[in-house]
């Protein structure tokens, strides 16, 4: 704990997010969490490696990459930037950010499956599983869509209806259809490969009693070890982006598999880079510690299969799985409609103060389960209240006196009795920030804050400062109010890492940031009042959650199960497509001779098209936004007239009509040139 003096190797993962998807406000609990705990651990001058990855492998990333006409790679690759670049952003201090889909990685779940192998944990089994005959591929479950067999809702994903929350198999689903190419899927047998769990169920069981989950994470592992363990399918069929199984050509592991490995092999990247020794850290007898922050959603795969993978292939398990909860944002599940689905980057563009946010989210976050809650209002006042009013307010009623007045010395004398509380107080706050309990931790520095400039109120230095014969006071009430700022400065550099650093050096003339021993020195004189932090203003808020609905508006309907939008892919030269590739897509002038609202439907219009064929055909277009359907009918457009049907949620679309849109403005959609008729072909 943090009060033993002895000297902790430790190894800190946060969970891989996927590399589809941009980083978002939920996402950061768990990032900023880990952050403020690693932080605080090497303040307390431990070892600490705290180490990440993209979560590069399996469906939906490859056929995210294919609708983006790139390869996975290329994806990934982007992502992969974008990640680092909104982390690093955010003052994650990863020690290193790998990817799955890396060498070292490869490695490691091969020879690991292989040793599992080899200790008898692995099994093959026959098993039926839809399969697109299409698309000829199997299909996982949440790409198989249909009709809710309870309350009869159209378009709900094969495990579960989110209208009236039942849950099925995706077999009982009516008119069940493919998301990826909208045919009706076959069912299909294919051999798997398992994972013995049911094996392990022993090695759990104890394992679960050794102190390695928190209370609500060991009742729900109860409930399951009472519902028996099941082995686990850790094979998908080809076509998968993953890594192949060895000796079983056409078969990759299920990305979950080789994403938790992911763990060792970014931390095994960072061993080449620092000469660090892998087995110190992973080794069945290894005398390091080694934590897991996850999410409440994940844990089954973190306290079930990983700690069986890993002691069933011969490696140390983890010390500790620290689960927390989802983020709920003004109480709800963050909505796009309501435009509170914020990304890393859009909050950046609007707020363009991280620490905000990682102070708010310190504040809210304990040890437990439970969801947090952001509610915006409460955020802008917080901050605003806490780390302008109370924290940065005490430097700047009182810096300036020292500077004027006393050549920027403090009394030392008047501090040199405020030292034992501050080591004290650090003592009871380092034990809130070491249980995760970072909620109080903020409190009682708060509290520290309060009680300072209670003290600076009843001094009125202001007034004093008018005195010459009370200098004496005012340098005195100065210098206290300042050692507290210093102390608070320390005790808030895991959660604002950036403003204390500028602190420490600006104010304190220290060479490098805090650690926390500092809280036993002395400052002895303090360098002139710099500008630290403005007040966040309401209205930031509010373009950021309607910039975030606009968003909405402006994005095409999508309609594979993709979480969100890649903001930006770019493409390396190798990505071009070629005139083989273009000539392959059909483009035709269409008149619009039908257009029409959807019930139900937020952003799209029917359009009856008709390109000069028998039957005109029907498309729904994201263009709702824009365009009032009485204005289209009659007007020529651009339509790919050979993309393959898709069954959207209200009906068939048999095309798709070309629109230009981005952040400024859209969608427009493109006209031919006067003269042009419907029916031509666009060359
Ligand atoms: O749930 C997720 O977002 C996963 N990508 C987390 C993986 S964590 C670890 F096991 F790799
Ligand atoms: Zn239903």
């Amino acid at each position: 704990m943090a009060t033993v003096t002895a000297h902790r190797k430790i190894l800190v993962t946060s969970a891989l997010p996927y590399a589809n998807g941009s980083i978002h406000l939920g996402h950061l609990v768990e990032y900023i969490q880990t952050d403020i705990w690693v932080r605080f651990q090497k303040m307390q001058g431990h070892t600490v490696h705290y180490v990440c990855a993209d979560d590069t492998h399996g469906t939906p990333i490859m056929l995210r990459a294919e609708k983006e006409g790139i390869t996975p790679e290329a994806l990934i690759e982007a992502v992969h930037k974008e990640h680092a670049a909104d982390f690093k952003a955010f003052l994650v201090d990863f020690d290193n950010y790998h990817s799955t889909n890396a060498p070292e990685n490869k490695e490691l779940a091969q020879s690991i499956y292989r040793t599992l192998k080899a200790n008898g944990k692995i099994a093959t089994k026959i098993i039926e599983q839809f399969y697109d005959p299409v698309k000829k591929m199997f299909l996982p479950d949440r790409f198989i869509k249909g009709e809710c067999p309870k309350c009869h809702a159209k378009d709900q994903y094969g495990d579960s209806c989110e209208v009236c929350g039942a849950t099925y198999n995706p077999t009982e689903l009516i008119n069940a259809y493919s998301a990826v190419s909208g045919a009706a899927p076959i069912r299909k047998e294919t051999e798997h490969y398992f994972f013995k769990l049911s094996e392990c169920d022993a090695f759990l069981k104890q394992w679960t009693r050794s102190g390695t989950l928190q209370g609500e994470a060991a009742n729900k592992m109860g409930e399951w070890f009472a519902s028996g363990l099941n082995d686990w399918d850790i094979s998908r069929d080809a076509p998968y982006f993953g890594f192949e199984i060895p000796d079983a050509p056409g078969k990759y592991f299920y990305v979950w598999l080789d994403a938790p490995i992911g763990y060792m092999a970014s931390f095994k990247n960072l061993c080449g880079k620092l000469a660090l020794d892998f087995d110190e850290y992973w080794a069945k007898d290894s005398q390091t510690e080694l934590y897991h922050f996850i999410g409440k959603d994940i844990l089954y795969f973190h306290a079930l299969f990983w700690p069986a993978t890993l002691e069933f292939s011969g490696h140390r398990t983890p010390t500790q799985i620290f689960a927390h909860g989802f983020l709920t944002v003004n109480g709800e599940k963050m909505s796009k409609s309501r435009g509170t689905f914020i990304t890393a980057r859009s909050y950046l563009d609007h707020i363009n103060n991280p620490e905000y946010l990682r102070y708010y989210y310190a504040a809210k976050l304990n040890s437990s389960m439970e969801d947090i809650d952001l509610s915006l209002d409460d955020f802008v006042a917080r901050v605003n209240s806490d780390l302008v009013g109370k924290y940065i307010n005490i430097a700047s009623r009182c810096a300036g006196f020292i500077d004027k007045y006393f050549a920027g010395e403090l009394n030392v004398a008047a501090i040199q009795g405020l030292v034992g509380g501050a080591i004290a107080s650090g003592q009871i706050i380092s034990e809130s920030f070491d249980a995760r309990n970072y909620a109080k931790a903020i409190r009682d520095i708060m509290e520290l804050a309060d009680r300072v400039n209670g003290e600076i109120a009843q001094a009125a230095p202001w007034v004093l400062a008018k005195d010459e014969t009370k200098k004496a006071e005012l340098h005195d009430i100065c210098s206290r109010a300042m050692h507290g700022f210093y102390v608070i400065s320390i005790l808030l550099q895991p959660v604002l890492p950036a403003l204390v650093s500028r602190v420490a050096r600006e104010f304190f003339a220290k060479h490098d940031d805090f650690v926390w021993a500092d809280l036993g020195l002395i400052p002895s004189r303090i360098n002139p009042y710099q500008h630290l932090i403005t007040r966040i203003e309401p209205k930031a808020i509010a373009a950021m959650t309607e910039a975030n609905k606009e968003n909405l508006t402006a994005t095409p309907q999508v309609t594979a199960p993709v979480t969100s939008p890649v903001e930006e892919v770019t493409l390396s030269e190798a990505e071009y497509i070629s005139i083989d590739d273009f000539t392959k897509v059909d483009l035709r002038i269409a008149k619009i001779v039908n257009a029409e609202h959807v019930e139900g439907a937020e952003k799209l219009l029917k359009l009856t098209l008709d390109i000069g064929e028998a039957n005109p055909r029907q498309v729904f277009a994201g263009i709702k936004s824009a365009y009032d359907p009485a204005n289209l009918v009659g007007r020529l457009t651009v339509m790919v007239a050979n993309l393959a049907p898709r069954k959207m949620k209200f009906g068939m679309s048999e095309g798709m009509v070309l629109a230009a849109s981005d952040e400024k403005g859209g969608p427009f959609i493109l006209s031919p040139d006067v003269g042009a008729s419907l029916g031509m072909r666009v060359k």
